[in-house]
């Protein structure tokens, strides 16, 4: 683990709060009055999960959670999915809104949105908090993006560096301590 020598504050509370009523308010008219299977991503998508899905008033919304690490080679069209937990409602016949943290490679979004094509929902959406291009390997439609990031490790959240910091109330940058 390599030493953490400063959190540069990213995004503050007021700016994620307002951004995640931004997007709540799209999903809702996106989403009116029918039936969505909100699948957040854990453990960094739960800070972003409940404050959306709070949101969601417009729309007849059930939840769930799933943990999942995918592994794949640069050159694959979408990785492995391996499913460390899984969902236990049904997505068959539902709007499925995958929700997390961060898309950095694209690699677990490409795999999960062709593990939940393959189960019959009526459609697919990825919403994110974050997305992250610099590293990017796999082409990934993000219907709901929170913000965008060029570069930089980024905790707070949710999210995490080596378990630690998901409990930060707004988003910061990790500088490294030189060495
Ligand atoms: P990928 O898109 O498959 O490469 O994986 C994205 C996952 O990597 C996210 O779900 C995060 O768990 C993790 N990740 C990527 N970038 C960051 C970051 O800046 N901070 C914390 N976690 C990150
Ligand atoms: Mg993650």
């Amino acid at each position: 683990m390599e030493t953490v020598q400063e959190l540069r504050l990213v995004f503050s509370r007021a700016q994620i709060e307002q951004r995640i009523d931004e997007l709540a308010k799209l999903i809702n008219q996106e989403y009116k009055g029918q039936e969505v299977l909100a699948i957040g991503i854990l453990r960094g998508a739960v800070y972003f999960f409940t404050a959306l899905t709070s949101r969601l008033t417009d729309v007849k919304l059930r939840i769930d959670f799933m943990q999942v690490s995918s592994y794949g080679s640069g050159t694959e069209s979408s990785g492995h999915l391996n499913i460390v937990s899984n969902i236990k409602e049904d997505p068959k016949g539902a709007h499925v809104l995958i929700i997390e943290d961060v898309v950095d490679s694209g690699l677990t979004i490409s795999a999960l949105r062709e593990h939940f094509a393959a189960l019959g929902p009526a459609s697919v959406k990825v919403a994110a908090l974050l997305d992250k291009k610099e590293r990017r390997t796999h082409e990934v439609t993000v219907d709901y993006t929170g913000f965008e990031l060029d570069k930089g490790f980024v905790v707070g959240y949710g999210l995490d560096y080596a378990q630690y910091y998901r409990n930060l109330p707004e988003i910061f940058e990790v500088i490294f301590a030189q060495h």
